[in-house]
């Protein structure tokens, strides 16, 4: 059973209301839930109170008194705040089939919890909070790092002002902070995570969606760590422009083999040249031999990195396929996500076998990943964000190593290429020809775009 209809299935909607003191990683945890769902196409979206009462309240009034309980002028605003975000949910949820909204918001107080409670109830919704709770106080000062420098509460100030002001911020939320507890709450679904994941606290969780929730936030961890991704060296079947089939390398993509162990090690940095990395690969030869060279000792191959299975185009030309299955090659233009080749597979269906990828991507710490150009689109574009009607149309240019550092808001891309000459093997919409068309249509679809917490673009390469 595919995993994005589970949801139609059980006709479940999931309000997951985040609870935490802040600089305790809630709006980290919350953001990566929504990547990870609507990658899965889950209809998710979150819901942060912080911007709402940006909207209310100027930039310049905003410092640690608008939190102080006693300040009743700023308990105003932010409930303002937070009944817009929780009416804009409800609407979302009612009006734009939304399956699992996230109110990302920090006041916590068993009272405010009841309301939300009872709002979900009323419109058959399934309350799950999930609490990130931290005693460490080296995990918060880091997390208060973060915060302060991605902040925008704190575009403009000095950082001796930010960190007094946010540390006074964090002292009048601790006077009213209630915490989630086995006892009180036994009745409620709730996640509590206890500094990161070293302890987690389950109650009373129920429907399938709920527990999907529940082992993706189980597997996030917060050590740095990056992920390279290469396509294999070009391939004799690239040569004459056959798709699917199991080729061997071509002499460039030979070439590219006896290179990469070099890129690697550049794109390791001096500092870190003796960290090994896992090298995962399909089961198909050319990554195999892709990865051959390298000198790290865990290599794994993973059937579900093998490439879209073309069905009975397996083999064929673009060229043939156009000639012999015309309206399937115009159906695949059309909807090349959707489309599943006769027999095959379709983008849609490679995300779905993916999914035990990126739980263990998650998980672990420096992956190197050779694997196939349609593979790798559904891979950067659960890491990058890319909405499904654009991912199948990356161009993923062959020979080069492409680094991902996910970062606390953001991740950072950096390509490096290899130097050694490649037949390109993007196709344009629309035409059966190999090659990247230089107008701005190919280069838009090849961007990587870097987007902070609130989703706007801070950094553009093209
Ligand atoms: C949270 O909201 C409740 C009422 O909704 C209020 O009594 C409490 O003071 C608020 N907490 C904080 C930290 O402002
Ligand atoms: C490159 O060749 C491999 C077969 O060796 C094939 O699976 C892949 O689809 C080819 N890429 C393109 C876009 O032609
Ligand atoms: C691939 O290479 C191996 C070893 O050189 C050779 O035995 C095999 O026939 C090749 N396969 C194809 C499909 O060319
Ligand atoms: C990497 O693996 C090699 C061989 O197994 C080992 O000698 C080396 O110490 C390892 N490096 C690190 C940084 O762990």
């Amino acid at each position: 059973m595919p995993v994005y209809s589970i949801s139609h299935v059980e006709n479940v909607r999931v309000c997951v209301v985040m609870v935490g003191l802040p600089a305790r990683g809630k709006s980290l945890i919350a953001q990566k839930i929504v990547r990870y769902l609507s990658w899965l196409s889950i209809n998710s979206k979150c819901f942060n109170v912080g911007s709402y009462r940006r909207q209310i309240v100027s930039d310049t009034q905003v410092t640690a008194e608008l939190f102080d309980p006693s300040n009743e002028e700023g308990m105003k605003y932010r409930q303002e705040a937070v009944n817009a975000a929780t009416v804009d949910m409800m609407k979302w949820f009612l009006e734009e089939n939304g399956v699992v909204g996230i109110l990302d918001a920090t006041n916590s107080t068993r009272e405010r919890r009841d309301r939300i409670l009872k709002l979900c109830r009323e419109n058959l919704i399934e309350p799950m909070f999930l609490e990130s709770f931290c005693s460490d106080q080296d995990l918060i000062l880091q997390n208060i790092l973060d915060v302060k420098t991605t902040s925008p509460d704190y575009a403009n100030r000095d950082n001796d002002f930010a960190t007094n002001d946010f540390l006074q911020r964090i002292k009048y939320y601790e006077e009213v902070y209630e915490t989630m507890d086995e006892n009180t709450d036994s009745d409620l679904t709730f996640i509590k995570l206890i500094n990161v994941n070293s302890q987690i606290i389950l109650n009373r969780i129920e429907s399938y969606l709920e527990s999907r929730i529940v082992y993706y936030v189980m597997n996030l961890h917060i050590k740095p760590r990056s992920i390279w991704l290469s396509r294999h060296g070009e391939s004799e079947f690239n040569l004459t422009g056959q798709i699917g089939g199991d080729a061997n390398l071509s002499e460039r993509g030979w070439r590219y083999a006896k290179k990469l162990p070099e890129l690697v090690l550049k794109s390791l940095g001096e500092e870190n040249k003796h960290t090994n990395l896992t090298v995962w690969t399909s089961t198909l030869k050319r990554t195999q031999q892709t990865a051959s060279f390298l000198p790290y000792k865990k290599k794994l191959q993973w059937k579900a990195l093998d490439e879209l299975d073309a069905g009975e185009c397996d083999g064929m030309t673009y060229e043939q396929i156009e000639q012999e299955f015309p309206e399937d090659f115009k159906a695949r233009d059309d909807d090349k996500y959707e489309y599943r080749y006769k027999g095959g597979e379709s983008y849609r269906d490679i995300v779905i076998r993916l999914e035990p990828i990126i739980m263990e991507l998650e998980r672990q710490e420096n992956i190197l990943i050779i694997t196939h150009q349609a593979v790798l689109r559904c891979l950067y574009a659960y890491f990058m964000n890319v909405p499904q009607e654009e991912s199948p149309w990356m161009s993923i240019p062959l020979h080069t190593l492409i680094k991902l550092e996910p970062r606390a808001y953001l991740t950072l891309v950096s390509r490096i290429k290899a130097d050694i000459p490649a037949v390109s093997t993007y196709k344009e919409k629309g035409t059966s020809q190999l090659g990247e068309l230089m107008n701005g249509d190919s280069i838009s679809k090849s961007r990587d775009l870097i987007k902070d917490s609130e989703g706007r673009v801070i950094l553009e390469n093209k």
